[in-house]
């Protein structure tokens, strides 16, 4: 039996309106129907100016990516159902961190863009003699990676691209690590110290948005996180995320804790500590730093050295 699903769709025409607006649409939906279904029953009986993106139907292409009850997603694998039931309407807007075209449409330009700041594509090394011989292993390692069907939906949350406009933003970070990853290429070393730089992979904040949402599970941080490993391995630390991360390893053997100040002045250097010395203070009133000279070393440091001690032999062995 169809249920009557309310569908609620922000629409703005940058030639037309000033302001986008609301508009609210009811539908008859049957267990099993998409939202991207649902739009393209409501564009060909309701509304026929209604815009939005797709193609393959299937999520292989990435089109359809909007904004569904609050989170990205497909529309073309989302269920209108599960959203009624979850929220009671679906709610329906461009993705967010991009600019509206038209409706639910935005401009992917800037997307390709960053996808074109990290080179792409393979850049072969010389073969071997009888060829390329990969590994399970290795072929794992990127695999994720290759599932990525620039959808756009990771970079639409992402904390960092809200603030900077220039972050690289996680879906290209992923595609570098297909690279960087991959043991045909020849510049991984080049590519590293590409990514290392301002806007780079150091620049995200981990707050995990990307992974949660990405409809592939493709899990954009892990993805990061081994880009920053691989740098580290590569002795490429002379950016402020690498210091960063060595002053935090420092910081915790050395007190058992963060010692935010000494963090501050070993990633920043002494003249741009100075200008953070306003707000360490600020930190320190709301109790948000523990004092360096009153609380210096927890109790117990012989447990946390333990753990260092033990991560150190496991690889060196
Ligand atoms: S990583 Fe996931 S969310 Fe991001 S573009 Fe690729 S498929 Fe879409
Ligand atoms: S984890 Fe990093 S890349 Fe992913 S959404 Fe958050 S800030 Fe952006
Ligand atoms: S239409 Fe291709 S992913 Fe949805």
């Amino acid at each position: 039996m169809a249920t009557r699903v309310k569908f609620i769709v922000k629409r703005f025409d940058p030639e037309r309106h000033k302001d986008p607006y609301w508009q609210g649409y009811t539908l008859d939906v049957e267990e099993g129907m998409t939202v991207l279904e649902a739009l393209l029953k409501l564009s060909t009986t309701e509304d026929t100016t209604l815009a939005f993106r797709r193609s393959c139907r299937s999520a292989i292409c990435g089109s359809c990516a909007m904004t569904i009850n609050g989170y990205p997603g497909l529309a073309c694998n989302t269920q209108v159902m599960d959203e009624h039931r979850r929220k009671g309407e679906v709610v329906l807007e461009p993705l967010r961190n991009h600019t509206v075209t038209k409706d639910l449409l935005v401009d992917m330009t800037p997307f390709w863009n960053r996808m074109e700041r990290i080179t792409p594509y393979l850049m072969p090394a010389r073969k071997p003699e009888g060829g390329w011989k990969i590994t399970k292993r290795e072929e794992e390692k990127i695999d994720r990676a290759q599932r990525c069907i620039m959808c756009g939906s990771c970079n639409a949350v992402c904390n960092t691209q809200q603030i900077d406009p220039h972050f690289t933003g996680p879906s290209a970070l992923v595609k570098a690590w297909r690279f960087v990853g991959d043991v045909r290429e020849k510049e991984k070393r080049k590519r590293l110290l590409h990514l290392s730089d301002e806007h780079g992979m150091w620049d995200c904040t981990r707050c995990i948005h990307c992974t949660e949402y990405c409809p592939k599970g493709v899990e954009p941080l892990e993805t990061i996180e081994r880009l920053r490993q691989k740098a580290m391995k590569e002795r490429i630390k002379g950016n402020p995320g690498a210091k960063h991360v060595m002053a935090l390893v420092d910081s915790v053997r050395r007190v058992g804790r963060l010692d935010e100040a000494a963090m501050t002045f070993k990633t920043l250097g002494l003249l741009r500590s100075i200008g953070m010395i306003p707000f360490g203070l600020k930190m320190e009133i709301h109790g948000k730093m523990p004092h360096p000279i009153l609380f210096p070393v927890i109790d117990n440091i012989e447990e946390v050295r333990k753990i260092y001690k033990k991560i150190r032999e496991d690889e060196e062995e």
